[in-house]
């Protein structure tokens, strides 16, 4: 196991763990923490035994948005030349399901990872928001696109331009988080969402995941054409076979994960 700095790692059960490790700083999210989560991301995504990630903070913070002290002295032309949030997309070319399972803080860029994940468990007193308008910025790892997908123009707009925070159950409500837990709940319900999720078909469930995606980058048109395609393209899979053959014979698949 590689020897992280800013978060821990650990897997259960098919499903890989990780947990920002920075409680000190409210998980503030350094460039060493993100290139961190990516490498940790990767290994999970490349290991055959893992069908399922899950990203965590602690009670008091999923995290509590990019490092502010880190960025302070920074000026236009050091974070144009080095693309300074650049590393923060590598999320997105992750394979497998992730699941964030947010407890306290989901500040900045704590909610934008959290946006990054593919499901949001939060527990009953998480808070979400994006304040960097306080700071004389704009959210810079998605806030502006993901929020306004996942909760629309007016409600992201107010959240936006005034840094407001909102709970939980507001986040519920408006369809950016799945399920509100109690707090101690959250993780373990996590970890058992990617444990059912990881059971199943690997191929098909990143073809899943992959088409959903899809209808955020593609017309109604040419995403189910896309959605199409690739589900006649399962047919090729041994996964298929068995679990077709499993439903008329009434037995459990046995999947082979190709
Ligand atoms: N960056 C760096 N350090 C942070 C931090 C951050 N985003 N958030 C909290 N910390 C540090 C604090 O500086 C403090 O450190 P010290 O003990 O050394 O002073 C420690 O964590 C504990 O924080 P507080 O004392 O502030 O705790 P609190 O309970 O009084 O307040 C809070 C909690 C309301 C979340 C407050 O910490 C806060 O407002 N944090 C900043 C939130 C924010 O503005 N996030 C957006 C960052 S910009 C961004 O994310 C850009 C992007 O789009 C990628």
């Amino acid at each position: 196991q590689k020897n992280y700095h800013n978060i821990l790692t650990e897997s259960h059960e098919k499903v890989g763990l990780i947990t920002l490790n920075r409680p000190k700083a409210l998980n503030a999210l350094s460039s060493d923490l993100i290139h961190e989560v990516n490498n940790a991301l990767e290994k999970y995504d490349d290991d055959p035994n893992i069908g399922a990630i899950v990203i965590t903070g602690n009670e008091r913070a999923f995290a509590a948005g990019a490092d502010i002290k880190e960025m302070m002295d920074k000026t236009f032309a050091e974070v144009y030349k080095t693309n300074f949030l650049g590393h923060w997309g590598k999320i997105s070319d992750i394979k497998k399901p992730i699941i964030a399972a947010v407890n306290g803080f989901a500040l900045g860029g704590g909610c934008e990872l959290a946006m990054s994940c593919d499901i949001i468990y939060a527990g009953d007193k998480a808070i979400f928001g994006q304040p960097e308008i306080k700071l004389g910025i704009i959210p810079g790892a998605g806030g502006t696109q993901r929020l306004v997908r996942a909760i629309g123009k007016s409600k992201a707009m107010e959240i936006v331009l005034t840094g407001r925070n909102f709970k939980a159950q507001e986040a519920e409500q408006w369809g950016l988080v799945s399920k509100v837990l109690p707090a101690d709940k959250v993780l373990d319900e996590a970890i058992r969402l990617g444990q059912e999720i990881a059971s199943l078909s690997q191929p098909s469930i990143q073809a899943a995941k992959e088409s959903i995606n899809k209808a955020f980058e593609l017309s109604l048109k040419e995403g189910t054409h896309f959605e199409r395609r690739l589900f006649y393209s399962l047919f090729g899979l041994n996964d298929k076979k068995e679990g077709m053959s499993a439903f008329t014979d009434k037995r459990e698949p046995k999947w082979t994960h190709n």
